[in-house]
């Protein structure tokens, strides 16, 4: 069987359980292998995962001759100068998200791969997650009619330690959480975004306005052909990790996602649901399996990727006018290219 031979740059929460699955779960890829900041622990998971070759750097690992393709989940930062890097040396990427902290590093890292003629996806898995995927599905054949109004929640369970702010190598809420449903409402639309309001707080923990960052968010929508929409980010829902998206069209709605992890609901005298979705490595783990598989094969035998850089680079345009917005306190209009009107400084 032909195989896709594949490096991991960024093994950390997420970068780990990719190098897992490419390991152990994708018979088309051949995870040759890992690289990190963090050479230890690079050579550490390369050792749990018995494959050969670790490093402490992107350039060494791209000095590897048997990598094809290379998955970067570094911190949101480097991803943009990572990509830049790979599409030199010829290699296919799969990144995370977002593509980049702000529009010209995302162009100048699409740049790179056009000029390489290497292909690029970005890692938003809810493309692969079998409920947004079935939602796709009734949108597409036209079951709810013409979409008029998205809606989208995303509430992490737990917030994120106070120490991880000041490194800024993430993005704030926007970039790092809000993405996906900037992408959702793209891609369930079916239709661009062309202005968004942002309205945010720091309630509950007033010290994160020092790192430029918010704890919720709401922003209001407005599409291209005349559709509205809604999204809510939330650090500390406490209860659950509560991902839930509705399309409401012109003949009925569909909606994707509930608080309970599974199908079957237990219910208790303290009238608890369980089990309740925890994690997105538990809620998505079909969903990043699913990535991999999909881009290890479409690269192998000369397929176009399924989710863009393009996709990437639009999501991004929206997170920017958000914090525009956020920044403002006025709407603001999406737009792709940064000329003077993007004023947002991105990390945190
Ligand atoms: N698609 C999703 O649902 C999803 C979920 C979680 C995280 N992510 C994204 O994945 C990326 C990684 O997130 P995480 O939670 O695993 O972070 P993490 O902090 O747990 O891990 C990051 C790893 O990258 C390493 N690193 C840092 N700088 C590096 C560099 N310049 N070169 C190489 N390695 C470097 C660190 O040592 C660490 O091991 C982020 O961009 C995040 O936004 C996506």
């Amino acid at each position: 069987m032909a195989k896709l031979g594949i490096g991991v740059l960024g093994v950390g929460e997420m970068g780990k359980r990719h190098a897992e699955n490419l390991r152990r779960l994708v018979p088309e890829a051949r995870l040759v292998a890992i690289a990190d900041v963090a050479a230890d622990r690079a050579r550490h998971i390369a050792a749990e995962l018995e494959i050969e070759q670790s490093f402490g750097s992107l350039p060494e690992m791209l000095a590897c001759k048997d990598i094809q393709a290379v998955l970067i989940s570094t911190p949101d930062k480097f991803h943009a100068e990572a990509i830049r890097a790979a599409a030199v040396a010829g290699k296919d990427i799969l990144c995370e998200k977002p593509l980049a902290l702000n529009l010209p590093d995302a162009h100048a890292a699409l740049a790179a791969v056009a000029r390489a003629g290497v292909r690029l996806q970005i890692g938003f898995m809810r493309h692969y997650d079998p409920a947004y995927v079935a939602a796709m599905k009734r949108i597409e054949a036209g079951e709810i009619g013409e979409p008029v109004i998205f809606k989208s929640i995303g509430r992490d369970k737990d917030v994120p330690p106070l120490a991880a702010y000041p490194s800024g190598v993430n993005g704030m809420l926007f970039y790092n959480n809000t993405i996906h449903d900037f992408d959702l409402a793209r891609w369930l639309m079916r239709d661009e975004i062309s202005e968004v309001h942002a309205y945010t707080t720091v309630a509950i923990r007033p010290e994160v306005a020092e790192y430029s960052d918010v704890v919720a968010s709401v922003v209001n929508l407005k599409y291209g052909r005349g559709a509205i929409g809604n999204i809510e980010s939330y650090v500390q829902a406490v209860y659950a990790y509560d991902v839930r998206t509705e399309v409401l069209g012109s003949k009925g709605s569909v909606f994707i996602g509930s608080v309970a992890q599974t199908a079957t609901a237990f219910l208790h005298a303290s009238g608890r649901v369980q089990p309740l979705a925890d994690h997105f490595l538990t809620r998505f783990a079909d969903a990043y399996l699913a990535e991999v598989r999909d881009f290890v094969h479409n690269m192998l035998y000369d397929k176009p990727p399924l989710v863009t850089g393009e996709d990437g680079l639009k999501a991004l345009a929206i997170a920017v006018a958000a914090e525009n917005s956020h920044l403002q306190g006025r709407a603001r209009e999406v737009t792709l290219q940064a000329a003077g009107e993007q004023i947002a400084t991105h990390a945190h």
